[in-house]
């Protein structure tokens, strides 16, 4: 067969692997051509590929990003883009797809499935975490890893001085990099777009927590998609939108620690911890998971599961509709958040 691949939305660690992996095992085991989509949906609408074998993904294990590139295009956002993408791909030979993604590059997949356009099988990237269907995305570990370890940092600084630093992660309209980070990194609260926050009581608990001890520090873990309960209260949102609709998000950490200084009187900072949480090489974990995704993906392009993607559930590799895992965000759950709360203040 010949099968081609692309890598579409926020770039993250652990891509090269899953390339890596569908190649190995379809050219080695199935005797598989196999070639990348440039730039996610782009190179398919521009019909841009390059060919990949094993030779061409040698010593990319360990390497962050994408070697066949990513952007957030969206086919269904273009003038006859979805027809577009069936006559590219035939032009090119292509037999079967698998597009690594997220929501929306795997939303894409499920629409042109579901129009009979492509012959798609789907496989789960994102730091975020939020796709349904399967427990975890890779990409996630290594973003979680570097947040903590920016955090263990950050305690020996705010100690020092004496300070509130309010950390800001990414994780858009859900809390899953935000939450582990904050539990794995001993924060003294972790906010989270799930549950928006009242102001008033982030202040009070930094007080009980400064003004009990003769010194002391705090570290504030918000997630760029946090909100005050309070809409007035602070203002951050970008009304610029992707060619997804999502809103650039934000801006929430500065705002928070200007507020909180201005509230309590103690000097406060952010980080906006912003793409370093994106970039280098994947944690041992998301290069297995990685790994074991994209053999499952090449498994089942000549099982002829299409519409499908690859997922973990149980610690198992299994398969699920494309159209379970599109159809809403995986958020925070109570329980996990019930865990972080016992440690904030
Ligand atoms: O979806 C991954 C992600 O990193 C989000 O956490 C973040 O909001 C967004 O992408 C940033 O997108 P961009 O790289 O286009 O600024």
């Amino acid at each position: 067969m010949k099968v081609a691949m692309l890598t579409g939305g926020g770039d993250c660690p652990g891509l090269n692997a899953v390339l890596r992996a569908i190649v190995r095992k379809g050219q080695n085991d199935y005797g598989d051509e196999l070639v990348g989509f440039l730039d996610g949906w782009r190179g398919v609408l521009e019909g841009e590929t390059m060919p990949l074998d094993v030779e061409a993904l040698r010593g990319t294990l360990p390497r962050g990003g994408t070697i066949i590139g990513s952007s957030r295009t969206n086919p269904y956002k273009v003038d006859g883009g979805p027809e577009q993408v069936r006559t590219s791909l035939e032009a090119a030979g292509v037999d079967a797809l698998i597009a690594i993604g997220g929501e929306d590059t795997l939303g894409v997949a499920q629409r042109l499935t579901a129009d009979g356009l492509a012959k798609v099988v789907g496989v789960p990237k994102t730091i975020d975490n939020d796709l349904s269907a399967t427990e975890l995305t890779f990409g996630f570990d290594t973003a979680v890893q570097i947040c903590v370890d920016a955090i263990d940092r950050l305690h020996t600084t705010a100690e020092s001085h004496d300070r509130v630093l309010v950390v800001e992660v990414m994780g858009r309209h859900a809390g899953h990099i935000a939450l582990w980070s904050g539990i794995a990194g001993g924060a003294t609260m972790v906010l989270i777009p799930e549950r928006p926050f009242d102001i008033d009581e982030v202040c009070n608990a930094l007080r009980h927590r400064h003004e009990n001890r003769s010194r002391y520090a705090s570290i504030v873990v918000v997630s760029e998609g946090a909100t005050p309960s309070d809409a007035g209260v602070l203002t951050t949102q970008n009304s610029e939108l992707d060619a997804f609709g999502h809103v650039r998000l934000g801006g929430i950490g500065d705002a928070l620690a200007r507020e909180i200084e201005q509230r309590t009187g103690y000097e406060s900072r952010a980080v906006v911890l912003g793409h370093v949480q994106r970039g280098g090489t994947p944690t041992a974990f998301d290069r297995v998971l990685s790994t074991r995704f994209g053999v499952a993906a090449i498994d089942a392009v000549h099982d002829g599961a299409f519409g499908q993607m690859v997922a973990l559930r149980a610690g198992e590799i299994v398969r699920v509709p494309l159209e379970e895992a599109t159809g809403e965000l995986k958020l925070v759950s109570d329980d996990l958040y019930d865990v972080a709360r016992i440690f904030f203040g």
